[in-house]
């Protein structure tokens, strides 16, 4: 079951005079946008991410250059690539993530419906595994997850 939703992006132009991407609520996306960070200079060694939201939703989408995020949600895990300015991807709460493999000058763009709250995020993986035990309601230990 994928665990994210890909997302393409309204986007208007043409070749030579350029595109617009357009993201707008309800048009476009499902939640209205609180907050919108972005992440840069990122080097190809580097892991970001690695915790989750338990509530918050998000589209992410690399507006120039392309990197690898590995979701999981306990139990399954998948791996997207973002790679062009007009292909995002939407997120639900309840999902480890790690975000990696950045190619230079990659500018990933993230849009959530929630003020930052770190009471949102869980940065310890063991605490990650028992929240998503409780939330699905399956009780068993995650041993080894298919890509
Ligand atoms: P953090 O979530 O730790 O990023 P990463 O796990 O990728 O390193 O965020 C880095 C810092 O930025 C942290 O001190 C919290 C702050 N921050 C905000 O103040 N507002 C935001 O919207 C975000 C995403 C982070």
């Amino acid at each position: 079951m994928p665990l994210v939703t890909p997302f393409p992006i309204r986007t208007y132009g043409a070749s030579g005079r350029g595109f617009m991407g357009t993201l707008e609520h309800p048009l476009d996306l499902p939640f209205p946008v609180c907050r919108a960070y972005y992440i840069y200079g990122v080097e190809d060694d580097q892991s970001r991410g690695n915790h989750a939201h338990r509530e918050a939703n998000q589209l992410v989408v690399a507006l120039a250059g392309s990197l690898e995020m590995v979701f999981d949600n306990g139990f399954e895990k998948q791996t997207v690539s973002l790679d062009a300015p007009d292909k995002g991807y939407l997120l639900t709460g309840g999902l480890w993530r790690e975000m990696k493999n950045f190619a230079p000058g990659t500018v990933m763009l993230i849009l959530t419906d929630q003020p930052f709250n770190e009471e949102d995020l869980i940065r310890d993986r063991d605490e990650f595994l028992s929240f998503a035990r409780a939330r699905t309601g399956i009780d068993k230990t995650p041993t080894q997850m298919q890509d």
